[in-house]
């Protein structure tokens, strides 16, 4: 049977940065688009929201929505990213209104726009783009269609890249020559071997024990560039977003941000409104500000969740923008044009990541990154409502331009690489201790690492992580690789990285707060971490 493969680009993830990576590169390259699991896997597939950008050039402008950027960013955005991403927002909006993307039209509004423009927090403008409230799952599907459609794209699904290959010659900069990944059907090893490989794996909030992401967001694309020798930075600025649905048998359901934008309103359990008590723009604050204020409240009443209630609105108006939301409280009982809906906030969005430039290019040559994986300084400190699609788009784009002239240019590479050698190893026979181990890092880290934290909670965790890091490397190197202990070894890792970075935070900002440095101070620095530099936790 062949396990070695040949491409000119690997793509590692499906979502909305590999899928429009992938259809926006040259149809000449031989392309290969890995997912862990079926193409829809991922978080894009789930997004709700929207995309935030300027279309509607008669009531916003780009100066505007860089502003609110750097708002919500609390000083840590990079000027330079945010004026480029946003500044390409219309023309990656309109590339996906000419791929098919059906977004929802402007019946209602006053205004030239033939799409519906929705609200969300720390926006001081409509301006967000969605498909009513599976905006998501629209572009999901339209790309993938087209994905599945193209003649030179091999789609590999239910494929896990395990680990990067790189080759150092000396006096050079580290080169990636391609992949290891594991097909989950069969159970085999394959090596993808490629003039350029790129990390589009997502992010990492599978490390919280309550998340608004699906199985899968393990941080696989971090750790694997980690590995590899890439910088990586601002891992402490995981983002908790405000309102995810509390119910007993609700896994992972977000109640969208734009329910607040529509009028929503968060009460306590007494039905009294609180968010005007922390910040002038209430609901619509940024999330790091909702997300404390809601923190706070429910350890201050002993509350299990607080309330957010849209039932002013028409149930008419309430089933055309949030007929998901809807659907889903319906089925758990809660009639959302009748009650309000229960929630807690719960882990969300990663901001840091690998250290990219504008390009995407990582410290690794023929090594790209994109979406959510990266840190591109886009969000700085806390990111701004429905800017990571946005991101993931323009970020896609402007690696396929600089991955087409670069490719011209490449040392084509004749090095052998070997094959994956699983002959020392035999197949587990306790699987208990992944599933034991999963769920403990996964509750410390929400419990000591969460939305509030003190250096001595950050200690804890660090010990913690240290112990289950050594059972893992030593389940890792005796037993046959499967994809959940592929995907543990990467959370431990994601989760080092964040608790060192949080311990080497000494201020609060944005995202980042500790109750032993509350203060934000005047100099703001992204926290940046270079494997081999970094001393034992
Ligand atoms: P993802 O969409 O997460 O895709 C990651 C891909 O990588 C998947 O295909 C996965 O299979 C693959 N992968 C990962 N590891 C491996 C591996 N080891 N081997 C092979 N494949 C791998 N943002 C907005 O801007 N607007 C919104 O409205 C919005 N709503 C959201 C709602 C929810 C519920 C969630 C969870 C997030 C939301 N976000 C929203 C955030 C946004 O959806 C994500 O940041 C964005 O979709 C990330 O896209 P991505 O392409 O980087 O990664
Ligand atoms: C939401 O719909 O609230 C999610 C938006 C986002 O995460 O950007």
């Amino acid at each position: 049977m062949q396990t070695a493969f040949d491409y000119d680009i690997t793509i590692i993830g499906s979502g909305a940065a590999g899928l429009t990576l992938a259809l926006t590169l040259p149809t000449h390259f031989r392309i290969t688009l890995l997912s862990k699991g079926n193409l829809s896997t991922g978080s894009s597939y789930y997004a709700q929201g929207g995309i935030a950008a300027v279309l509607n050039d008669c009531e916003d402008d780009n100066e505007k929505h860089i502003h609110d950027t750097l708002v919500a960013g609390s000083g840590l955005c990079h000027c330079d990213t945010v004026q480029h991403i946003i500044k390409h927002g219309k023309q990656a909006i309109e590339w996906l209104i000419n791929q098919g993307v059906p977004f929802t039209r402007n019946n209602t509004q006053h205004n030239t726009y033939p799409y519906h423009l929705t609200q969300e927090g720390g926006h001081s403008a409509r301006r967000i783009i969605h498909a009513a409230d599976a905006t998501g799952r629209a572009i999901s599907d339209t790309l993938i269609n087209k994905v599945k459609n193209a003649p030179n794209i091999k789609v590999l699904e239910h494929h896990v890249a395990v680990d990067l290959i790189t080759r150092k010659a000396t006096d050079s900069p580290s080169q990636c020559l391609g992949v290891y990944a594991l097909n989950t059907v069969t159970g085999n090893v394959i090596t993808l071997k490629s003039g350029y490989t790129v990390l589009a794996t997502g992010g990492a909030s599978k490390a919280y024990l309550f998340t608004s992401n699906a199985d899968g967001a393990s941080g696989d694309g971090i750790a694997m560039a980690w590995r590899a020798g890439c910088r990586v930075a601002n891992m402490e600025f995981n983002q908790f977003h405000p309102t995810c649905l509390y119910h007993p048998n609700a896994k992972s359901f977000l109640i969208s941000e734009a329910v607040r934008g529509e009028g929503g309103k968060l009460l306590r359990p007494d039905g009294t409104r609180f968010m005007p008590e922390y910040d002038h723009r209430a609901e619509l604050a940024p999330r790091d500000i909702v997300a404390r204020a809601i923190d706070h409240e429910m350890k201050r009443l002993g509350a299990d969740c607080l309330y957010l209630d849209i039932s002013h609105q028409s149930a008419e108006f309430i089933l055309s923008h949030f007929p998901t939301i809807y659907q889903r409280c319906l089925g758990y009982g809660i009639d959302i044009t009748q009650q309000p809906i229960p929630v807690v906030p719960a882990a969300h969005y990663t901001c840091g990541g690998i250290v990219v430039d504008l390009e995407g290019r990582t410290d690794i040559q023929h090594l790209y990154s994109i979406g959510e994986s990266t840190c591109t300084g886009l969000h700085g400190a806390n990111r701004l409502a429905s800017n990571s699609l946005l991101e993931c788009l323009v970020s896609a784009q402007t690696a396929a331009r600089a991955i087409e002239t670069s490719f011209k240019q490449r040392d084509t590479c004749s090095a052998i690489i070997p094959d994956w050698d699983d002959s020392q190893v035999i197949d587990a026979d306790e699987n208990v201790v992944i599933a034991h181990n999963w769920d403990e890092l996964r509750r410390f880290m929400w419990d000591y690492v969460g939305i509030v934290r003190t250096t001595k909670r950050l200690h804890r965790a660090a010990h913690r992580i240290s112990l289950l890091q050594s059972e893992i490397d030593e389940f890792y190197s005796n037993f046959r690789i499967t994809g959940d202990l592929i995907e543990l070894r990467n959370l431990a890792l994601v989760s080092e990285l964040i608790i060192r970075c949080a311990l080497e935070r000494k201020e609060s900002r944005g995202l980042h707060y500790t109750l032993d440095y509350p203060f934000t101070s005047d100099k703001a620095k992204d926290t940046v971490l270079a494997p081999g530099t970094v001393l034992p936790l």
